[in-house]
């Protein structure tokens, strides 16, 4: 099987890359490296077949470019990822996340790909007031620009699947965390609490900690996106997530404990537009993709430290 990544250069683009590499696929990633690193394929490019064509996905040769490899399967997950940058540069955020995806759909739909599989974000399309945990059946309240271009790529997917029998799946995680994740990127805080209290200094709590989030574990997000490949039940979003709340001041004491680093946080005020609680109910994705959040947070979170410690 043949696999385009777009963002496959990025956090979770380079996991789901080693996955299809483990699975025999030959993978072309197509990225901009925007906030991507050729760093993040050192080993798939080491033990299997994989190409990166170094381009912006609103470049005019996309089309070319999938139409000369052939793909089976689309995994579009590049993106302009931040949702505090979606806030300052709604404009650039609507370029990469809507137009980045027409364009994408378009190159898939001229070169014959069977299916596209899409990154959207559970957390960022459900507002405030949403039930916890999340089901795709709650209506999205977007508080982003972010949020908002993720529901309406969604609603292109839909619209070339009906009109041009593009096949699609749609993958919403959580706040996904593990190896290769980078401190600014959105859902970034664990990354930036196991390196600043690697690095023996107390990090900041935004708030007062007792916010919560739904942590997922990078490899079984990949795994997610993989299953997405070959489900029959295309045409729907699933949500990819624990179900489980964990407090900030919680994840704060695990990494606290598998780090040794300062115990006490610094507490700030909240950030604008930030949410209380958040917390995704996978299980669409359980019925859907037979699929399931394998790594527990302890697991996960000492996984991502020895990572940070290799360096
Ligand atoms: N990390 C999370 O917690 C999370 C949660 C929900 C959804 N997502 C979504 O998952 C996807 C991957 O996110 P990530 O956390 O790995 O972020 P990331 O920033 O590490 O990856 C995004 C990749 O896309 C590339 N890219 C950006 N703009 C591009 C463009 N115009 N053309 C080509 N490539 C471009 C970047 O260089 C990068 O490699 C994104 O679509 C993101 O919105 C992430």
């Amino acid at each position: 099987m043949r696999a385009i990544v777009t963002g496959g250069a990025g956090f979770i683009g380079s996991h789901l890359v080693d996955r299809l590499i483990n699975e025999g696929w030959e993978v072309l990633v197509v990225d901009n490296l925007a906030s991507g690193h050729l760093d993040n394929l050192k080993s798939a490019r080491e033990f299997g077949k994989v190409k990166v064509h170094t381009l912006d996905i609103l470049d005019r040769d996309l089309a070319e470019v999938f139409g000369r490899f052939r793909a089976d399967r689309v995994f579009h997950l590049a993106a302009q990822a931040s949702v505090s940058t979606s806030m300052t540069d709604p404009m650039f955020d609507a370029r990469v996340n809507v137009l980045g995806t027409i364009s994408v759909l378009e190159a898939s739909r001229k070169s014959g790909v069977g299916r596209v599989v899409f990154a959207s974000s559970g957390g960022a399309l459900a507002g405030p007031g949403s039930a916890i945990p999340t089901k795709e059946t709650q209506k999205a309240r977007p508080i982003s620009p972010y949020g908002v271009a993720k529901l309406a790529a969604s609603e292109y997917l839909a619209m070339y699947e009906r009109t041009y029998g593009l096949d699609h799946v749609v993958i919403a995680p959580a706040n996904v965390y593990g190896p290769r994740q980078r401190a600014h990127a959105e859902g970034g805080v664990v990354a930036i609490f196991v390196e600043t209290l690697m690095a023996g200094r107390a990090a900041t709590i935004f708030g007062d900690g007792s916010q919560t989030r739904d942590f997922v574990y990078v490899a079984d997000v990949a795994d997610a996106f993989y299953r997405a490949a070959f489900t029959k039940n295309v045409g729907r979003t699933y949500n990819v997530g624990t179900g489980t709340e964990t407090t900030i001041s919680n994840l704060y004491a695990l990494i606290a404990q598998a780090t040794g680093g300062p115990a006490k946080p610094i507490f700030e005020a909240a950030k604008p537009g930030d949410i209380e609680r958040s917390a995704l109910d996978a299980s669409a994705a359980v019925r859907g993709l037979d699929w399931a959040p394998w790594t527990a947070v302890v697991e996960g979170i000492a996984e991502t430290v020895r990572h940070y410690r290799k360096g």
